[in-house]
C-alpha cells in the first residue's frame, strides 16, 4: 500500500517529495450526480487532490442521526475522487465555519443547558467524539495507507481565532487518531502569531489560510512551523456574498500570480475554493461583526469553475500556472452552454396569514424559533385597546413582517438593528411573520437563538396568549387542499408545472420580493430582490424529462409569472 508522512520539508509519498495541488470542492454543495463531472473538471485544470469540509449539521439534523443520504454521502464522494486518480483531504471539524449554517455545528447540541462550544467540556466533547467516529467509520478504509484517497485530515478549523484551549485540540486529535486515523493530521490558522500560537498543537502540521502576500504569510506560517512541508490549506481566490452587497470578485490575473508565489516557494496549496456550489435549502450561514449579514444562496466565490460547473477565465489562468509545475491533462473542458429561456405562469396563489392548517400551538410568551423547530413562523395574538401603540421586541432574529387584520404595517430587520414600530391602531388581529435568515457561522455568536428575542411589548405591557404556526422549509408547502385566493398581502404559496430536460436552468427572481422556491420538492435556497444574485441554480439532476413542479413561497409579492434566463446573474460587482 503507498504510504503518506511528513518528512524534513516536504510531504512524502512513498518517500518521495509531493506537492500537494488540491481545490476545495464541498460534496454538500453540488447535487451528487454532478460530483463525477466537477472533479474530472479539476483534474483537468491540473490539481492532483480535492479538498471537502465535514458539515456536521447537515449530517445530523437531529440528536442520534447521521444521515450520509445523496447529496450527504461522503463515502460516495471520496470514491469518485479516488476513481479519477486524485488524492483527497478531509476536515471535519467539529466547527467548520465555510459560511454554513452555524459554522457546521447542530443547533440542537447547541441548546444544551451549560454545553461548552468548542473547548473541553464534558457534554460538548462526548457528542463530539460521537461524531467523528461516524466521519471517520467512513473515512478510515479510505485512507492511503489502505489503498483510498484521503492524505490529510483536519483538527478543528482557525481554532486560534475563536480560542486557546490546548487541552481541546488534543482530545480532538486523540479522538481522530482513536478513531483509526493513519494519515498526518493537520490544523489551519491565520498567519498571525497570535492565532498560529493559539490554534496549533505540537506533533501536528500547522497550515495557513490567506489570499496574498504569500511569501510573508509563509515566513511567519514557518516561525511556528520550523520544519515540515509548507501549505496554504485555504488559498482564497474569490469570496462569498451577503445578502444587499455588491458580487465578489478578484482578478484572475491577480489570483494567478498569488498562486504562482506559492507553488514557486514550494508550497502546497488548496485551492479555496475550486468549485463553490450552492447553499442549496436553507443551508448558508451568516456573520455578525456589529452588523449582521446574512449570506447568499449562491457559493459561487467566484472561483475557478463557476456555480454551475462550468470553467472561468480563472480556471485557465490556473491551469496555466500549474502547467510551469506539474503535468496537466491535455484535454480541458467544454464552455457553458446557454440555459433554456422560457417563461410559466404560476397558479392562483395560497395566502399563509388566513391559513388554519399546519403546525399551530399555544404559548402565554413568544417563543424562540428554535424551540418550535422551525426557520419561519406566523405569531398570532388578538389585540383588544384602541388607539395607536408601539410595539417593541427585545431583539429581532432576523426579520418580521407585522401585519394588522391581515394588512401589512412594516417589515423590521436586524440588520439594521430595528426593534420598535408605531402600530396605527391595536384592536384587532395582529399576525407577525418572523424569519431566521441563517445563523452566524463565526465568532462568538455561533449558536445564539433565532426568532423574537425577549418579551414583545405593547407600550409598556408585554403582550402575551399567542398561536403560533412553524412553517416546514424542507418541504413545498402543502397548502394545496385549501381554497386558492386572489392575491392578498402577506406570505403566498404558489405553484406551476412546466416542461422540461434534464439540464441546467437559472430561475430569475427578479421580479419577486422575498422567499424560497422548490423544483420537484427540492429547495433551491433563498431568493431576495435586494440581491446580489437574481438567479436560483437549478442542477439539472434535479429535473425529469418531462412534466416538472415549481413551487415558490413569496414573503412579500411577486410577478405571477416564473421566469428561467439563459446565464446566471449573480449581480453587480465593484466598478
Ligand atoms: C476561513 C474559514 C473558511 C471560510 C473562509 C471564508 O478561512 O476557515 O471556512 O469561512 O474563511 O470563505
Amino acid at each position: 500500500m503507498p504510504d503518506f508522512t511528513i518528512g524534513a520539508s516536504d510531504f512524502l509519498l512513498d518517500g518521495r517529495p509531493f506537492q500537494i495541488i488540491s481545490g476545495a470542492l464541498h460534496y454538500f454543495r453540488v447535487h451528487p450526480d454532478c460530483w463525477a463531472d466537477r472533479i474530472e473538471k479539476a483534474r483537468q485544470m491540473g490539481l492532483n487532490t480535492i479538498e471537502t469540509y465535514v458539515p456536521w449539521n447537515l449530517h445530523s439534523p437531529r440528536p442520534g442521526e447521521f444521515d450520509t443520504t445523496g447529496i450527504l454521502d461522503l463515502g460516495r464522494f471520496l470514491r469518485e475522487v479516488a476513481e479519477a486518480g486524485m488524492y483527497a483531504i478531509v476536515r471535519p471539524g467539529p466547527y467548520i465555519c465555510a459560511e454554513l449554517d452555524n459554522g457546521g455545528l447542530p443547533p440542537w447540541l447547541l441548546r444544551t443547558e451549560g454545553l461548552g462550544v468548542r473547548r473541553f467540556e464534558p457534554q460538548y466533547m462526548a457528542a463530539v467524539t460521537a461524531y467523528l467516529q461516524s466521519v471517520l467509520e467512513i473515512v478510515r478504509p479510505l485512507q492511503i495507507d489502505q489503498g483510498g484517497p484521503v492524505v490529510l485530515v483536519q483538527v478543528e478549523n482557525e481554532y486560534g481565532a475563536f480560542g486557546d484551549d490546548q487541552t481541546y485540540l488534543k482530545a480532538l486529535a486523540e479522538v481522530i487518531r482513536g478513531a483509526g486515523t493513519t494519515v498526518p493530521l493537520v490544523t489551519v490558522d491565520q498567519p498571525t502569531d497570535e492565532m498560529l500560537s493559539a490554534g496549533g498543537l505540537d506533533g501536528v502540521l500547522r497550515t495557513g489560510s490567506f489570499g496574498s502576500r504569500a511569501e510573508a504569510r509563509l515566513e511567519t506560517l514557518r516561525k511556528h512551523q520550523p520544519t515540515g512541508p509548507l501549505m496554504c490549506m485555504e488559498f482564497w481566490d474569490g469570496w462569498f456574498d451577503y445578502w444587499g452587497g455588491r458580487h465578489h470578485t478578484t482578478s484572475a490575473a491577480d489570483a494567478a500570480a498569488e498562486l504562482d508565489a506559492l507553488l514557486a516557494a514550494g508550497a502546497s496549496v488548496n485551492i479555496y475554493m475550486f468549485h463553490g456550489g450552492t447553499n442549496f435549502g436553507l443551508t448558508s450561514g451568516a456573520n455578525d461583526k456589529g452588523v449582521y449579514r446574512a449570506t447568499i444562496t449562491s457559493y459561487d466565490y467566484d472561483a475557478p469553475l463557476d456555480e454551475a460547473g462550468h470553467p472561468t477565465e480563472k480556471y485557465f489562468a490556473f491551469r496555466d500556472v500549474i502547467s510551469r509545475y506539474a503535468q496537466v491533462p491535455s484535454s480541458v473542458p467544454a464552455a457553458a452552454p446557454a440555459a433554456p429561456e422560457f417563461n410559466v405562469a404560476l397558479g392562483e396563489p395560497v395566502g399563509l396569514l388566513g391559513c388554519s392548517s399546519g403546525r399551530w400551538s399555544d404559548h402565554r410568551s413568544v417563543p424562540a424559533l428554535d424551540e418550535l423547530d422551525a426557520r419561519l413562523a406566523i405569531f398570532r395574538t388578538e389585540l383588544r385597546h384602541g388607539g395607536p401603540a408601539l410595539l417593541t421586541f427585545g431583539e429581532v432574529r432576523d426579520r418580521v413582517q407585522v401585519f394588522l387584520d391581515g394588512a401589512p404595517v412594516g417589515i423590521l430587520e436586524r440588520e439594521r438593528h430595528e426593534r420598535s414600530l408605531m402600530l396605527p391602531h391595536t384592536r384587532g388581529r395582529l399576525e407577525l411573520v418572523v424569519e431566521d435568515m441563517g445563523r452566524v457561522n463565526y465568532g462568538p455568536r455561533i449558536g445564539e437563538e433565532k426568532g423574537l428575542i425577549g418579551p414583545v411589548l405593547l407600550g409598556a405591557d408585554e403582550l402575551h396568549d399567542w398561536s403560533v404556526c412553524g412553517i416546514d422549509l424542507d418541504q413545498p408547502p402543502r397548502l394545496w387542499q385549501s381554497t386558492p385566493s386572489a392575491v392578498v398581502p402577506g406570505p403566498t404559496a404558489w405553484r406551476a408545472t412546466f416542461e422540461a430536460e434534464r439540464s441546467d436552468l437559472f430561475l430569475r427572481t427578479d421580479a419577486w420580493g422575498k422567499g424560497y422556491a422548490w423544483i420537484n420538492g427540492f429547495n433551491l435556497g433563498r431568493y431576495w430582490r435586494r440581491g446580489p444574485q437574481q438567479t436560483l441554480y437549478v442542477p439539472g439532476p434535479l429535473l425529469v424529462d418531462g412534466t416538472n413542479e415549481l413551487v415558490v413561497l413569496e414573503l412579500e409579492t411577486l410577478s405571477p409569472t416564473a421566469s428561467f434566463a439563459a446565464e446566471p446573474w449573480l449581480g453587480y460587482t465593484d466598478l
